[in-house]
């Protein structure tokens, strides 16, 4: 018996054990372990043969067949899209079989969940709480690396300014500050899960031209520094590990091989220590760039510019070794490289991550904690856009239910990659969570509406219409799927796909009360519908828990709080329509006239703009005030206002801090979120809320990158959107100099 219980506590112990090494944070070691890392590498680069060295650079995607000898040879050092958990064994076990037994990086995309799904990024950010956007990360690097990986790919820290750019759900959509806050926290919750994070697409992805993927972007340096570096910039800071460079050029250089942005910028000015990888194939890519006669020159190009790791585009492993040879590429470039993705592997503990266990791998998958927090994520991700009272649903007038869309029942939510094999849990149908909710009270029928999620074709019209004609409410949950969103689906016509505008306006037509429930990678353009819908409600695909908290926000059991990311364009010819726009010497009048910077067939506003959504409560702010605590760029502004839940239920608010600089030397925004912070309030309470901002928070950047900020008077909004109205100002003052110069303070 005795015998029996040791062997239990052994099992135990060694579970836990593993549990614990499983989660051991990634983070940058300093010190004396820095030190002794820099050593090791020394020491691991002295013995290693040239190939070896390109091995360490050259990153293979498993596919059928893949030879395992490759990596026990040393000509693999890394891998990626591994996720089956023999396979994933067989990988670990080669790497250990290999002369040096360098850990490998072993990487995968995993943007909002493994097994357990989250919002799409571009939904989390929408919960304008980084907290739980730090809790989803921690728990998708926990999911992979439970399944052996170690290496995200992700956050993707790109600014989404132009909805028709698919690829802006990975990103937290078109406010910096936003950006920043989301990128900082996904960075951390990756890290803390003991998965390397990489910011990416090092820089400027966001800004093609047209919204068109992988297209060729402008961007002077002023924006470059001020908009589209800050978000990777707060993910270093938060201490990630990697950078994957951009597919596209910017200002006329392929990120691939911009050794002004890689080196530079990234490793000179910024001092990051750590590897960059470049995007999949964007090596070879750069003969098609028009900047390489062919692999080899492109493999110099990207390792001089500062390419550390050669992402499937296999120009390294082809032609490193040989160019080595012939001269051509100095070794001492390869051993930086090499440096660098050994100083990750050592830093981040990939050495001590033990080997999976195919048998129980799967065990930390879809626990129930990781369910609560997609939960948690999911509910405070839903932006109530329109409301014209019918919201919360009530089992007294809400007898009888149609849920429409072959979505609202969907085996799973979108998910950005779909690691092949994962297990997944079903998720429960919008029509059976309504039901669920609302009680024995309500009738809760469904009609899929369209053949398939897709919505590109109509299913059973007339039964369609036929049930709108019996139901007290219709809850039509459509949206983008399949090939409409993500990467490489830019698009011209943010309309819904295919048949579901026809099926809205039979809905319409039915002139029962219509709840549409959108799930998009992106701001569609809902103009048309304004005023003709019940109530409108957001979602960016909320993930596995994504239905279930949509149904707790129809019937009122979670009160939404989720706010827009992004403006709403009333029109694709609006676009770009963001927010943080410059003032115009014509700017639009209320009469609105020739002559003045408007569009004579359309508002200059959105439809929605950035910040906004609505609550079943009702939120007022007053009694603004504002302390400015010393001078100069040190000077700390803190502005506190009075929020009051006015309404009959609990609910939470974003308090939105913006700012805007009248009168400088450049032009500048019309203001600019610089704080914001979220609130629980109980029905009928009031708080006194205090946002911070620093002056160097203030500033912006010349023509050369320099970063100034300039003294005197700053107006500042507060409320719920970005048409905050409760306003005030301050006067940030010169710091007192000894010589005694006016002007900026750089
Ligand atoms: C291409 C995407 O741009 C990048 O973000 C992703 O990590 C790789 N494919 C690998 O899937």
């Amino acid at each position: 018996m005795r015998i029996l219980l040791n062997i239990v506590c052994l099992i135990v112990a060694a579970l836990v054990s593993s549990a614990a090494r499983a989660q051991e944070p990634v983070r940058w070691r300093g010190g004396a372990q820095a030190a002794a890392i820099e050593r090791r590498i020394d020491r691991l680069i002295a013995s290693m043969t040239l190939e070896e060295k390109v091995g360490q650079l050259h990153l293979y995607g498993r596919r059928e067949g893949f030879d395992y000898a490759e990596i026990r040879a040393g000509r693999v050092g890394n891998v990626m899209n591994f996720v089956d958990p023999v396979e994933m064994a067989a990988v670990q076990k080669a790497a250990r079989e290999s002369r040096l037994k360098i850990p490998l990086l072993i990487g995968l995309d995993a943007v909002h969940g493994v097994s357990t799904y989250f919002p799409l990024p571009l939904g989390q950010a929408a919960t304008f709480n980084p907290g739980l956007a730090e809790e989803a990360a921690l728990w998708t690097a926990r999911e992979a690396r439970a399944l052996g990986i170690n290496w995200t790919f992700a956050p993707m820290v790109d600014m989404g300014r132009d909805p028709r750019w698919g690829r802006l759900l990975e990103g937290a959509g078109e406010d910096v500050h936003l950006s920043n806050v989301m990128a900082a926290a996904r960075t951390r919750g990756y890290q803390a899960g003991g998965v390397a994070a990489t910011a990416k697409h090092f820089v400027g992805y966001g800004g093609g031209e047209g919204g068109r993927d992988y297209n060729t972007a402008w961007i002077p340096v002023e924006q470059l520094h001020d908009l589209h570096l800050p978000p990777f910039r707060a993910s270093l800071d938060a201490g990630s590990l990697s950078v994957m460079a951009s597919f596209n050029s910017v200002n006329g250089v392929p990120a691939t091989a911009h050794k002004g942005m890689l080196s530079d910028l990234l490793r000179g000015s910024w001092r990051f220590r750590g590897l960059v990888v470049s995007d999949f194939g964007s090596i070879p890519e750069l003969i098609k760039h028009g900047i390489a006669r062919d692999e080899p020159e492109a493999a110099r190009k990207a390792l001089a510019a500062g390419i550390d790791i050669d992402m499937m585009g296999f120009v390294y492993a082809r032609h490193l070794a040989a160019e080595v040879r012939a001269g051509r590429v100095p070794m001492v470039q390869v051993e930086a490289a090499v440096r660098r993705v050994l100083r990750v592997k050592f830093h981040a503990g990939m050495d001590r991550m033990a080997d999976i266990d195919p048998k129980t791998a799967e065990v930390a998958l879809q626990s129930q904690a990781a369910r609560d927090a997609a939960r948690r994520n999911a509910r405070e991700s839903i932006i109530l856009l329109d409301n014209n009272g019918i919201l919360p649903l009530r089992a007294a007038q809400a007898k009888r239910v149609l849920v429409v869309g072959a979505l609202a029942r969907a085996d799973q939510e979108r998910v950005w990659t779909d690691p092949a094999g994962v297990p997944r849990r079903p998720i429960e149908g919008l029509d059976a969570a309504l039901q669920r909710l609302l009680g024995p009270v309500s009738d809760v029928f469904f009609q899929p509406g369209v053949t398939s999620y897709c919505g590109l074709e109509l299913a059973q019209r007339a039964a369609v219409i036929e049930a709108a004609a019996a139901a007290d409410v219709i809850v039509a949950k459509l949206g983008e799927d399949c090939e409409f969103m993500g990467e490489g689906a830019s698009r011209t016509r943010l309309t819904l796909p295919g048949v579901q505008d026809a099926l809205l306006e039979d809905l319409i037509a039915s002139g029962k009360p219509v709840v549409l429930v959108l799930a998009t990678g992106r701001p569609l353009v809902l103009t048309h519908l304004k005023g003709r819908l019940a109530a409108l409600v957001q979602t960016f695909h909320a993930g596995s828990e994504g239905r279930a908290a949509i149904a707790e926000v129809l019937t009122g059991a979670f009160n939404p709080s989720g706010k827009t990311p992004m403006s709403f364009p009333r029109s694709v010819g609006q676009i770009p329509v963001y927010y943080d726009h410059l003032p115009t010497g014509r700017p639009e009048t209320r009469i609105r006239q020739r002559y003045e910077s408007i569009y004579i067939d359309e508002a200059n506003q959105p439809l929605y703009p950035f910040g906004f959504g609505l609550s079943y409560t009702d939120f007022g702010f007053s009694d603004l005030a504002v302390d400015v605590a010393g001078a100069g760029r040190e000077a700390v502004i803190s502005v506190s206002v009075t929020l009051a839940n006015r309404g009959a239920r609990d609910g939470q608010e974003v308090v939105q801090l913006y700012v805007r600089q009248p009168q400088a030397s450049i032009s500048r925004p019309v203001r600019q979120l610089k704080a914001f912070d979220k609130i629980m309030l109980k029905a009928g309470e009031t708080r006194r809320v205090t946002l911070v901002v620093k002056a160097s928070d203030l500033g912006y950047h010349d023509a050369q990158g320099g970063h100034v900020v300039e003294p005197g008077r700053f107006d500042v909004f507060v409320g719920n959107s970005a048409l905050a109205d409760l306003k005030g100002d301050f006067v940030l003052a010169r710091r007192p100099s000894r010589a005694g110069q006016a002007g900026a303070l750089r």
